[in-house]
């Protein structure tokens, strides 16, 4: 898809539709509190207000109404997208405007349009979302019917404004950046496990090295096993497909921070269950069990692009979790590369396993603060269903911080506990520590078996089993991969390289 910022008036606009985004009105007002739909009314003859006045159209949010030849109107089309109330308009409910006109058009087979934003709207962090709202809406996910394929692609997609189009270039392509990173990790998510096993994943790494200003180093299994990985080795015995962790590195010339951010993001490409295996039922969703790895990924494409002052390293511990005469049985002890051992109570609760051995390696590589994202739990959908990324942090400065950053982002995380009382559902009786902590609280559980690995350093845990995928498809993003923790992981190394010190966290 091609992206322009334009000036122009909304109703010079050409092109196949003019998009104007539009808020509720109060009854009785012929407040549009737009300028371009004030002007779309006059130029009209009264139109809007028309449409308005009768109830046709309230402005909901992502409501949308598709009119055609519109008297004194450049394009034969106009397309009105609820806003909901002025008042409460965020950058990221633009995105979604962005988003949902671009999933509308392409059903009726429309592949340009042209969106026009209100002087008064017309700032950075509007025109970024726009950008990166089209192109998440215009994401297909790379269908295999050999029939009806439905993978077009939109080919324009631009923003105008009255003015001052060109002081907004930088932020088009900001939005442009975070929104093919996105994508591309919601591309990833959706693969299914044969189509993209752990070896596959690291292909699609290298191919991410040549293309960007990341390096990637490959830690195969012979590397794991010297190193003493022998928690992200255990799950992976099971499989026929060798284990990997990938450590990316995006070093920039002059770091303004001495802050050394690390990513860390879970990707088990299947997940089985392993001998502790899942009922038959949805199983098959566990192909997007490598989504916090994706996330990961796409983020250090993105942060590549746009090079903040600051060092970023990757870690992807990639591993299949599948039962076999091979596999690791539950009972089994296994020494992590902390040197803490480890007592295997379920083989299911496999993520941590291989996020226990990424963390302490992330720590050893000279990370001063880390992050992981992963589709770690069923239990944080039980908290939070699929609203909220659930956000578990070690240190309180560190967590406003990514909390900050996640609002900048339009991410919606909520913070969750780490008391210290959740340590005792993981005593074993045989082990330093148990890779289960019972039924309750099993998203906190799991978090705090991260932690005891993370200690002392900064940390945060983002459990997205719950927000890695939609299960019912929304006007701006249809069912399937979300790329969820992408933007906020731009959005923090940015903010950590312009907060100049680590003395601010
Ligand atoms: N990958 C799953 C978690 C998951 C569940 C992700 C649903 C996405 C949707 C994880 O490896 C897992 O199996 N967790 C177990 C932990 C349990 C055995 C303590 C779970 O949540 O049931
Ligand atoms: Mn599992
Ligand atoms: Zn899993």
């Amino acid at each position: 898809m091609k992206l322009e910022l334009i000036d122009s008036k909304a109703a010079e606009v050409q092109g196949a539709v003019l998009v104007l985004p539009a808020f509720e009105v109060k009854p009785g007002s012929n407040d549009l509190y737009s300028g371009g739909l004030d002007e779309v009314d006059r130029v009209s003859g009264g139109l809007v207000c028309e449409l308005y006045r009768t109830g046709e159209f309230k402005a909901k949010p992502m409501e949308v109404l598709l009119l055609h030849r519109v008297y004194g109107l450049r394009t034969p089309r106009l397309m009105l997208v609820g806003c909901g109330d002025r008042e409460k308009l965020n950058p990221s409910t633009l995105g979604k405007v962005a988003a949902a006109a671009v999933r509308a058009l392409k059903q009726k087979s429309l592949m340009d349009a042209t969106l026009y934003l209100d002087p008064l709207l017309a700032n950075e962090a509007n025109v970024a979302e726009i950008a990166g709202g089209a192109l998440t809406g215009d994401f297909e996910v790379h269908s295999l019917k050999t029939q009806d394929k439905d993978d077009k692609i939109f080919a324009l997609f631009r923003v105008a404004m009255d003015g001052g189009a060109a002081l907004l270039q930088g932020a088009l392509q900001k939005g442009q950046i975070l929104g093919e990173a996105q994508n591309y990790s919601r591309n990833l998510s959706n693969l299914p496990g044969n189509l993209l096993p752990p070896r596959e994943l690291v292909e699609r790494a290298k191919v991410l090295a040549r293309e960007t200003a990341v390096q990637v180093d490959v830690l195969y299994r012979s590397r794991l096993e010297e190193l003493g990985m022998g928690a992200l080795l255990a799950v992976a015995q099971g499989s026929e497909e060798p284990p990997f962790l990938l450590h990316m590195v995006y070093d920039p010339d002059a770091p303004t921070s001495s802050v050394h951010l690390g990513l860390v993001g879970k990707a088990v490409t299947f997940d089985s269950g392993g001998i502790s295996i899942k009922p038959a039922d949805g199983m098959e969703k566990m192909k997007y069990d490598m989504s916090g790895g994706a996330a990961v990924m796409g983020a250090m494409q993105a942060i590549a692009a746009l090079r903040p002052s600051i060092r970023v390293s990757a870690f992807v511990p990639i591993v299949e979790n599948m039962p076999s005469g091979k596999a690791m049985r539950p009972g089994d002890i296994l020494k992590s590369l902390s040197g803490k051992t480890i007592e295997v109570l379920n083989t299911d609760a496999e993520g941590r396993l291989i996020l226990a051995d990424a963390i302490t390696y992330a720590k050893q590589q000279g990370c001063t603060h880390l992050v992981d994202a992963a589709t770690l739990t069923g239990a944080i959908a039980v908290a939070l269903g699929f609203e909220h990324v659930g956000l578990f942090c070690n240190q309180p400065a560190f967590c406003a911080q990514i909390q900050e950053a996640a609002k900048a982002a339009g991410e919606r995380f909520w913070p969750m506990p780490l008391d210290a009382e959740y340590k005792e559902y993981l005593k074993s009786d045989f082990a330093d520590i148990a890779n289960i902590g019972g039924r309750w609280g099993g998203a906190c559980t799991a978090a705090k078996f991260l932690e005891e690995f993370a200690g002392d350093t900064p940390w945060a845990h983002l459990d997205i089993a719950g927000t890695a995928w939609l299960e019912t498809a929304k006007p701006y993003m249809p069912k399937g991969p979300t790329g969820v923790a992408v933007k906020t992981f731009v959005e923090l190394a940015v903010r950590l390289a312009s907060a100049h010190s680590a003395a601010t966290v």
